[in-house]
């Protein structure tokens, strides 16, 4: 079921600000590792430095402030209009910082991910490190996963853990966290670009079958993730 390599997946990509993860798709298509193309970025921020890194790729760029909108139907239904001029084959949050309407989320359903800095179902919602930090816990991590209409509950494609060190604040821990959000984006991207991943009835279909713990658990090389997989 892979595509072939001159029809890539094309992916629009929605961020609100830094847009670091935004930066390692774009890298990890420009070293072939990836089989897709980013068409369009789009933040509901003016000033996102998102924005400049996808000038910088010649990405084209929009801004589509949700305050110039009366209600969250108005924004995200102009939203898909602007996504849908790319008919993307995937819609990718990363790190874009709004709720999405059910209508928005059922009408990209089984080709939108976002990725959320925790280790799903844990931590659901906003601060997750200095939640993760105040419950003492030992391990933390970030999630690649499918929308679903509930907020940060849709079936998890791949996530990656990472310890928390003696010593550490939120920021320290944000960016170990945000170490292995580059490597997991851009991996999830590549198992939906290849045919190997998909949604189906709120499941995690990896190479046909439903993904296992295993499978979904990222491996700091990732040929023995692979390996580890069955391939
Ligand atoms: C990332 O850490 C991502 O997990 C998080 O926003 C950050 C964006 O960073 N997303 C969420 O919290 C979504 N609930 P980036 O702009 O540098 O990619």
């Amino acid at each position: 079921m892979s595509k072939s390599p001159d029809q890539p997946l094309s992916v629009v990509v929605l961020i609100s600000g830094n847009g670091s993860n935004l930066q390692a798709i774009i890298d990890a298509i420009a070293t072939g590792s990836v089989p897709a193309r980013v068409v369009a970025v789009i933040s509901n921020r003016a000033e996102a430095y998102g924005l400049t890194r996808a000038a910088n790729a010649g990405i084209p760029q929009h801004v589509l402030n949700h305050r110039n909108y009366a209600d969250r139907d108005a924004y995200d239904a102009e939203m898909m209009a602007l996504i849908d001029r790319y008919a993307p084959g995937l819609v990718v949050l990363a790190g874009f910082m709004r709720i999405l309407s059910d209508g928005f989320v059922a009408h990209y359903a089984g080709r939108m991910m976002n990725i959320h800095p925790s280790l799903l179902p844990r931590y659901r919602g906003l601060n997750t490190h200095q939640r993760v930090l105040q419950a003492g816990d030992a391990v933390h991590g970030a999630s690649v996963h499918f929308v679903t209409p509930e907020l940060d509950a849709g079936p998890v494609i791949v996530q990656a853990a990472v310890p928390v060190q003696p010593g550490d604040d939120a920021d320290a821990l944000a960016a170990r966290v945000h170490t292995r959000e580059h490597l997991i984006y851009p991996l999830a991207i590549r198992w939906f670009a290849e045919g190997r991943v998909r949604l189906e009835d709120d499941t995690v279909l990896y190479d046909g079958h439903p993904i296992s713990d295993d499978e979904r658990m990222y491996r700091a090389d990732p040929a023995t993730h692979e390996a580890g997989s069955g391939v």
